[in-house]
């Protein structure tokens, strides 16, 4: 036997027809008319055939908690924050285990095999990073899990909240965190910032902020980020998430703050989902969309990979783990309807999630033999459909299978 899973007849995302081999957990070939004998053959003819989905911003600590003890009765991130202050109190090791693996299995089965998850350090149990790193070691041979240590309740705010994340990193965490929108002042958030990527920059590791998640105009730590980023030359290995309050901001202060953004090479990462709901809950009318400015971030040249962030929990009663819900929020919401925008946007949430987690990653031979089958022929049929993962395999092993869905009308014309 040549090859263990032979992949046929698929429509790679540049619309080339060409046949997928792995063999041993990596990709053998890719091109048309692949012949050699194989273990098991997936007909994929006119479908497409991706990379696996990734999501770069996810609260696997949180996630299937929704209503309890009680929903956000306001919507807002602060009572969000409020909320899973309550109830990280008093769930289990355990039972945050079981709905990790629970939204996991719900992941994979909508073809998402790369998540970066924050994970709470605030908690002084420290249940929910051990709860985590166990999660992280049990979807191993499936799910790239990397973890952020996420001090919630703020770097400075929360009473050893700084050792927590320490404590974290020393667990085995492998991201830098931070909320400094959160701290109480905006010179503490700076100094969070900062403390940050000093943390990142003494242990060679990457820095992934919560980052201006604010309708303030004034909430300007991405500029703290990026000038940090530069100073400890930490350029390629900085994400700011969210970074809503750049929807706000006055032009003539972006115009000088994308070209800086650019520079520190620091990546945005939007989450379209949440964003949409959580901001703008003190406007009237017009009521501000509240995601960062994705096109001309993109236009300066800076990578934008759009995350999940939230599924039924305390920010966020809906979500379903499908990267392709996120990018279809987001392609909307950034107004990328052009189709070059909505290719964009379906890469935000394959290749370069990959690229910002540095994942081994990519349709090519030497590659790891990881990809999805879709129900749709290219990128932007799959946006609007949303359609079933035939198949998803990771590492060479089919992992999750999907029927099509069907449906027969009988309208009479
Ligand atoms: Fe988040």
């Amino acid at each position: 036997m040549d090859i263990d899973i032979l992949v046929k007849g698929g429509l790679l995302a540049d619309g080339s027809e060409a046949d997928v081999a792995i063999t041993d957990g990596i990709i053998t070939g890719v091109e048309p008319g692949i012949t050699a004998e194989a273990g098991e053959v997936i007909d994929a003819s006119g479908k497409l055939v991706s990379a696996p989905f990734v999501d770069a911003h996810f609260h696997m600590d949180a996630t299937l908690s929704y209503g309890r003890p009680r929903v956000n009765a306001s919507g807002t991130l602060l009572e969000g924050i409020a909320l899973w202050g309550e109830l990280k109190q008093h769930q289990t090791r355990e039972e945050i285990v079981a709905r990790a693996l629970d939204y996991c299995r719900q992941a994979i089965g909508r073809g998402v095999l790369g998540i970066r998850s924050h994970v709470d350090v605030t908690d002084p149990t420290f249940r929910t990073v051990e709860a985590l790193l166990e999660v992280q070691e049990r979807v191993r041979d499936v799910i790239d899990l990397q973890l952020v240590a996420f001090p919630q309740d703020g770097w400075y705010r929360a009473q050893g909240a700084e050792a927590q994340v320490i404590r974290a990193l020393d667990a085995g965490v492998d991201v830098v965190g931070g909320i400094p929108h959160f701290e109480r002042t905006m010179a503490a958030g700076a100094a969070s910032v900062r403390a940050a990527c000093e943390l990142a920059a003494a242990r060679g590791l990457c820095v992934d902020l919560h980052c201006d998640e604010s309708d303030d105009p004034l909430s300007r730590h991405i500029e703290t980020l990026a000038a940090e980023t530069i100073r400890l030359g930490l350029q390629g290995r900085v994400a700011g998430s969210h970074l809503t309050s750049m929807h706000s901001m006055d032009n003539y202060y972006v115009a000088k703050l994308l070209p800086l953004i650019a520079e520190a090479q620091v990546a945005a990462i939007p989450n379209p989902l949440i964003n949409i709901t959580l901001q703008g809950r003190m406007d009237t009318y017009p009521k501000r969309r509240g995601l960062t400015r994705v096109p001309e971030l993109r236009a300066a040249g800076v990578t934008v990979a759009f995350g999940q962030d939230c599924v039924r929990d305390p920010w966020y009663p809906l979500g379903s783990g499908d990267m392709l819900e996120v990018a279809h929020m987001g392609l909307h919401v950034a107004l990328m309807t052009a189709p070059d925008q909505m290719r964009a946007a379906y890469q935000m949430v394959t290749e370069t999630p990959a690229q910002v987690m540095g994942l081994d990653y990519g349709l090519e031979v030497g590659k790891r033999g990881s990809l999805v089958v879709l129900d749709a022929p290219d990128p932007i049929e799959a946006l609007r459909l949303r359609p079933a993962r035939l198949a998803v395999i990771s590492n060479g092993r089919v992992v999750a299978r999907t029927e099509p869905a069907r449906c027969t009308t009988a309208a009479g014309f």
